[in-house]
C-alpha cells in the first residue's frame, strides 16, 4: 500500500465526530448503535430479525449510495486551489475574478472521456479540463478540454459520438470500427482526431497538459465594450505524453496512475500551476474574419491574435472527501457572472443546457446546494426564487416565493438589449454554418502535421493511427479513413494506408485476431435493425 492510501494518524477511523461516543458508533438518527460486527439473529445460528433497525439502516443506505456516474468524462480527480489574477486585463473584462490582484478559490476536476469510473487513466481521450471559480460575483465554470478544438461543431450531434466511443449495442464492446464509422462520416472531426492521436494524445500527467476553454466566449468591459475570447492555461510544469505503448504498460499496472499522481504531488507540497492567457478578438472582426470564430474545430492563429496572459492558476489542496467534493462536484459552463458571456457556439449554447440538466438527473435537482457546488466567494446569500425539491435545506424562510412582491424581497426586472448579447437575425433554419474563405476541414489538421510536427512526431503518429485502424476497422470504413487521412495529407495518408496494408499480413498477430473478431461478429459489425 502506497503511503498516501493509509490513513493518516491523526485522522479516521480513531478521529470521531464532536461529540461522538467513543466507544461506539451511532445510528444516523443518533442512538447508540448495538454492533457494527453481528446483526441480531434467534441464538447463534438462528434468522436475522427485522427488527435490527442498525442493520437495516446499513444495508438500505448502502444500497443506495452511488449516484449514477457522468455520463461522459466518468473517471477522473481533481483538487482545490486558487486563481490570481496577476496582469491588467479590465480592458477587455470587468469580471471581478479577473481585475488585477484578485484571488478566487477554485476546484479543478481532470477525466477522460469515455471510459467508465474504473478505466484507465492512460487510455488514448482527450482530458477534461473542469475549472469553478468560487468568485466574490458567483460560481464561474469553465469546462474545457487538453485540447484546443473538438471532433464535432453542431450540439446535435453529441449524443451520436459519444455513442460511437462507448460501447456497442450488441456485445457491450468498445468497437474501433465504430469509433472510425463516425469519424469518418463527420470529417470535421479531423482536426481533433489528429491531434488525438498525435504526441499530446496521451499525457503524462495531468499536471503536464495544457488546458483550454476550447470554446469562443464574450468578455464585456466596464464600458460595456464586447471582444470575443479564448482561453489557454499553459501547463507551468511543461507538457509531456506517453507513447501508446507506454501508456498500455501503465493501464494494466496503475488505472488511476493520473488520479494518484496529482494527489501524491499535492500531499507532498509540490503543487501544480497553470498560467492563463487569452486571445481576444475585437467584437466586430468576427464578422469578417477568414475562419468561423465560433466553430469549435478551428484554432485562431497566434500570429492573428496573440496570446495576452492574466494570471496563475494553482492547485495546492487535496479534497478531503472524494465522493463529496470529486464526485458531487457539478460543473456547468451555464455558470457565468457579469463581464464574461456565451457566443454564437452551436457547441457553447448546447452544453449552457446539458450540464445543468444532467447534474439535476445525476445528483439531484437541489445539488448547488452540496458545500462544494454553493458560492464562497460572495459575501452575501443568494436570493434565489428556486425552491424546495428534494433534499432542500437552504431556505428564505417566510420571505415571499414569488416575484414581484410587495414585501421586499427584491427581484429583477431589467428590461432592453442584453449586455451580453451579440447581433442576430434571420430566417430559422437547420444547416451547417456558412462557409468562410478558410473554413474546409481538413486545413488546420493538415498544417498540425506539415508545420508544427517534426519527423518523428509525424512518424509515431503514422504508427498510432495505422494501429488504431488494425485494431478491427475494416470493409467501407477503413477505405474511408484512408480517404480521411489523404484529405488532410497525401503524404501522411498514404503512409498509414501502407501500413495498414502490410499490417494486415502475417506480422499484426493482435491486430488480425481483433479483426477476424470484428468480422466474426457479423462481418459489417453492427448489424442493421431487425
Ligand atoms: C462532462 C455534455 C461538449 C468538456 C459532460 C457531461 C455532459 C456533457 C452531460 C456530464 C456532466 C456531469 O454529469 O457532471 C456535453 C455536450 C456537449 C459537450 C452535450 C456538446 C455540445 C464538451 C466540450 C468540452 C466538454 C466541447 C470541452 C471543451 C467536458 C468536461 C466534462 C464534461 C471537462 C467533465 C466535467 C467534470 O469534470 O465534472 N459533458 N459536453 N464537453 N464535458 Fe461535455
Amino acid at each position: 500500500m502506497s503511503e498516501s492510501a493509509q490513513f493518516p494518524k491523526d485522522q479516521a477511523p480513531t478521529d470521531l465526530p464532536a461529540g461522538a461516543d467513543a466507544s461506539g458508533s451511532q445510528t444516523t438518527t443518533g442512538a447508540p448503535a448495538q454492533s457494527d460486527r453481528n446483526s441480531l439473529t434467534v441464538g447463534s445460528n438462528g434468522p436475522i430479525l427485522l427488527h435490527d433497525v442498525h442493520f437495516l439502516e446499513q444495508m438500505a443506505h448502502f444500497n443506495r449510495e452511488r449516484v449514477p456516474e457522468r455520463n461522459v468524462h466518468a473517471k477522473g480527480g481533481g483538487a482545490f486551489g486558487e486563481f490570481e489574477t496577476t496582469e491588467d486585463v479590465s480592458a477587455y473584462t470587468k469580471a471581478a475574478l479577473f481585475q488585477p490582484g484578485a484571488k478566487s478559490e477554485m476546484l479543478a476536476r481532470f477525466s477522460t472521456v469515455a471510459g467508465e469510473q474504473g478505466s484507465p487513466d492512460t487510455w488514448r481521450d482527450p482530458r477534461g479540463f473542469a475549472l469553478k471559480f468560487y468568485t466574490s460575483e458567483g460560481n464561474y465554470d469553465l469546462v474545457g478540454n487538453n485540447t484546443p478544438i473538438f471532433f464535432i461543431r453542431d450540439t446535435m450531434k453529441f449524443p451520436h459520438f459519444i455513442r460511437s466511443q462507448k460501447r456497442r449495442g450488441g456485445n457491450g464492446l468498445r468497437d474501433n470500427n465504430m469509433q472510425w464509422d463516425f469519424w469518418s462520416l463527420n470529417p470535421e472531426s479531423a482536426h481533433q482526431v489528429t491531434y488525438l492521436m498525435g504526441d499530446r494524445g496521451i499525457p503524462a500527467s495531468w499536471r503536464e497538459m495544457n488546458g483550454y476553454g476550447s470554446h469562443t466566449y464574450m468578455w464585456i468591459n466596464a464600458a460595456g465594450e464586447k471582444f470575443w475570447v479564448k482561453y489557454h492555461f499553459h501547463s507551468d510544469q511543461g507538457v509531456r505524453g506517453l507513447t501508446g505503448e507506454q501508456a498500455e504498460k501503465i493501464a494494466g499496472e496503475d488505472a488511476d496512475f493520473h488520479r494518484r499522481d496529482l494527489y501524491e504531488a499535492i500531499a507532498r507540497g509540490d503543487f501544480p500551476s497553470w498560467t492563463l492567457s487569452v486571445q481576444v478578438m475585437p467584437y466586430d472582426d468576427a464578422k469578417t474574419y477568414r475562419i468561423n470564430p465560433f466553430d469549435l474545430t478551428k484554432i485562431w492563429p497566434h500570429k492573428d491574435y496573440p496570446l495576452i496572459k492574466v494570471g496563475t492558476m494553482t492547485l495546492n489542496r487535496n479534497v478531503e472527501n472524494f465522493f463529496a467534493e470529486i464526485e458531487q462536484a457539478a460543473f456547468e459552463p451555464s455558470a457565468i457572472v457579469p463581464g464574461i458571456g456565451f457566443s454564437p457556439d452551436k457547441m457553447l449554447l448546447g452544453r449552457t443546457f446539458a450540464y445543468a440538466d444532467t447534474h439535476r438527473y445525476r445528483i439531484g435537482p437541489n445539488y448547488h446546494q452540496l458545500p462544494v457546488n454553493r458560492t464562497k466567494g460572495m459575501t452575501e446569500k443568494v436570493n434565489t426564487y428556486t425552491f424546495d425539491g428534494p433534499m432542500a435545506f437552504e431556505h428564505s424562510g417566510d420571505a415571499p416565493v414569488y416575484a414581484p412582491n410587495s414585501f421586499g424581497r427584491p427581484y429583477s426586472d431589467f428590461t432592453g438589449p442584453a449586455e451580453d448579447g451579440w447581433d442576430t437575425d434571420g430566417e430559422m433554419v437547420r444547416t451547417a454554418y456558412e462557409l468562410r474563405p478558410d473554413d474546409d476541414d481538413f486545413s488546420q489538421a493538415g498544417t498540425l502535421v506539415r508545420e508544427v510536427w517534426n519527423d518523428e512526431q509525424r512518424a509515431a503518429f503514422v504508427e498510432t493511427v495505422a494501429g488504431h485502424l488494425l485494431g478491427g476497422v475494416h470493409g467501407d470504413v477503413l477505405e474511408r479513413a484512408f480517404g480521411y487521412w489523404k484529405s488532410v495529407d497525401p503524404d501522411t495518408g498514404a503512409q498509414i494506408e501502407a501500413k495498414v496494408r502490410a499490417g494486415q499480413g502475417a506480422d499484426n498477430p493482435g491486430g488480425d485476431a481483433k479483426q477476424a473478431v470484428a468480422e466474426a461478429n457479423n462481418g459489417a459489425a453492427i448489424k442493421e435493425p431487425a
